[in-house]
């Protein structure tokens, strides 16, 4: 059975903030930059999530691209959307809320439920800014 990679593209809009408690906040300027004003900051998030399966010969298709929507919307965007992501998100509690740790993170959201629907999760990818982007692949 053929194989193909489907991804999904969602947006959604939060703040973070990039620090350490044990560092000064001269320290954290130095390793985060202004990612680590004290105020927080936000950004238009985007979302690639990429799964990998056989296409089902009945169908035509790996899955169905609105039930791996909905699936993407209820586990991960509406937890993320207008959220504060060092305080509002349970999955991203007592990490760093780097795009790297986000993407990680949300993998570990996904990779079962898509497991379940027949399906594997191939890649997590988040641009953060057109200029700026992370890829997570799973620890592979
Ligand atoms: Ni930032």
């Amino acid at each position: 059975m053929p194989i193909a990679y489907i991804t999904r593209r969602e947006r959604f809009s939060a703040a973070h903030r990039l620090y350490r408690d044990d560092f000064t906040e001269q320290e954290n300027f130095e390793y985060f930059g202004n990612c680590s004003h004290s105020n927080w900051h936000g950004h238009n998030f985007e979302l690639f999530v990429t799964v990998k399966g056989e296409i089902n010969p009945k169908l035509g298709f790996v899955v169905n691209l609105k039930t791996i929507s909905k699936l993407i919307k209820d586990l991960v965007v509406d937890k993320l959307d207008h959220k504060n992501i060092n305080i509002d998100v349970e999955f991203m509690r007592g990490k760093i809320a780097s795009t790297e740790n986000l993407a990680v993170a949300i993998w570990g959201e996904l990779e079962i439920p898509f497991k379940e629907l027949g399906a594997d999760l191939h890649c997590v990818k988040i641009l953060e800014t057109e200029n700026n982007s992370v890829e997570y692949f799973g620890d592979r």
